[in-house]
């Protein structure tokens, strides 16, 4: 989770606890910006490159060599192929990316011994992924994750699709499944919506072989965003919750904020594009920064973008990993 959501405290504990932690790849270096406020910085690591590299580090440590240290790059972000390759090199398990298709990931990596995880929203995208890894590099998924309407961040959905039936995890599941076991047999993942072992068990029964949260890893001790996000975790009712276009180009669920209704009144700030950071956005026609807002939601500032899944409304206590982790578990 982005921007500065998942770093390597949240990401160490999961894999320490034996899950597979996902640390989030956008954004390090503004985020060590304000963590470290020495201004010739950002100059120094715009892009988070060098961040990432020692932030994977800290996470293999802190998980002792327990489960598994992933690393997520969208494949909007404007240094893709650096913050892949850099996360290889720190000795990340995994590569996880969504946010557009990322075709050319096998490419990236080459030989390196990494797992390879895209994200996925339909089988359609998958196949397309399989079919053109397999031709071109010779190479099948992991694994997959298959995120569906529910889920915090970007939504792979155009808006009037979120509440269809035809567009939730338990209808895609089965398809995604398919395709899956036609390349090969890999696992698939289901994420957004994903509260306890009773939702994994009903998510296997579609097709799914793991489930990710997100959401409920917000509200965590472990987790390094400021106490603000976590209270309005803790606070959130269904009303709370709204749905944008972001500057990516896709929806994004978020939490309700003054600056939240701003923007729902097309009322925006003038800003400045500092480092391009992502390939998908052309800062002359977006109306505002979502890098800004959502580094200032880690923060805790009002004026964040609060990104949360559905399952905000459910949050009702900050817990530590490991109750996360139990409660996901059906033999806990
Ligand atoms: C605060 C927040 C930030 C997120 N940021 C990212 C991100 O940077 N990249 C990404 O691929 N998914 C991101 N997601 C999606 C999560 O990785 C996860 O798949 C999803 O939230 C699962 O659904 P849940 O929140 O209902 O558990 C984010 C989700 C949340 C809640």
């Amino acid at each position: 989770m982005g921007v500065g959501i998942s770093r390597w405290r949240l990401t160490g504990s999961v894999a320490a606890a034996g899950g597979v932690g996902t640390l989030a790849a956008q954004g390090l270096g503004r985020v060590s910006d304000l963590h470290r406020p020495d201004a010739a910085r950002k100059w120094i690591d715009p892009h988070g490159i060098d961040t990432l590299a020692h932030e994977v580090r800290a996470a293999l440590e802190l998980a002792g060599g327990q489960g598994l240290v992933a690393v997520n790059v969208m494949v909007a972000i404007s240094h893709f192929e650096e913050l892949v390759r850099a996360a290889v090199q720190a000795g990340a398990h995994a590569i996880v990316s969504g946010a557009g298709l990322p075709m050319d990931l096998p490419g990236t990596v080459g030989d390196a011994d990494v797992a390879l995880i895209p994200i996925v929203s339909s089988a359609r995208a998958l196949r397309s992924i399989c079919r053109y890894w397999e031709i071109e590099y010779g190479r099948r998924p992991d694994a997959v994750v298959v995120e569906g309407p529910k889920a915090g961040g970007h939504l792979g959905y155009k808006e009037e699709q979120l509440d269809d039936p035809a567009f939730q995890l338990e209808a895609i599941l089965p398809q995604v499944a398919e395709i899956a076991a036609t390349f090969g047999g890999f696992p698939v993942i289901a994420a957004g919506g994903v509260w306890d072992h009773h939702d994994a068990a009903r998510l296997a029964q579609h097709g799914a072989d793991a489930v990710q949260l997100g959401t409920r890893f917000v509200a965590t001790d472990e987790c390094d965003v400021h106490p603000h996000y976590k209270e309005l975790m803790v606070r959130a009712t269904a009303e709370d919750l709204v749905v944008l276009r972001t500057p990516v180009g896709m929806p994004g669920r978020v939490l309700r904020t003054p600056l939240i209704e701003r923007f729902l009144a097309q009322d925006f700030d003038r800003f400045k594009c500092h480092f391009r950071c992502l390939s998908v956005c052309d800062a002359p026609k977006v109306s505002y920064c979502i890098a800004d807002h959502l580094i200032a939601a880690a923060e805790g500032d009002p004026d964040g973008f609060y990104f949360a899944g559905t399952n905000a409304v459910r949050v009702e206590r900050i817990e530590s990993v490991a109750a996360v982790l139990d409660a996901v578990d059906p033999r806990a």
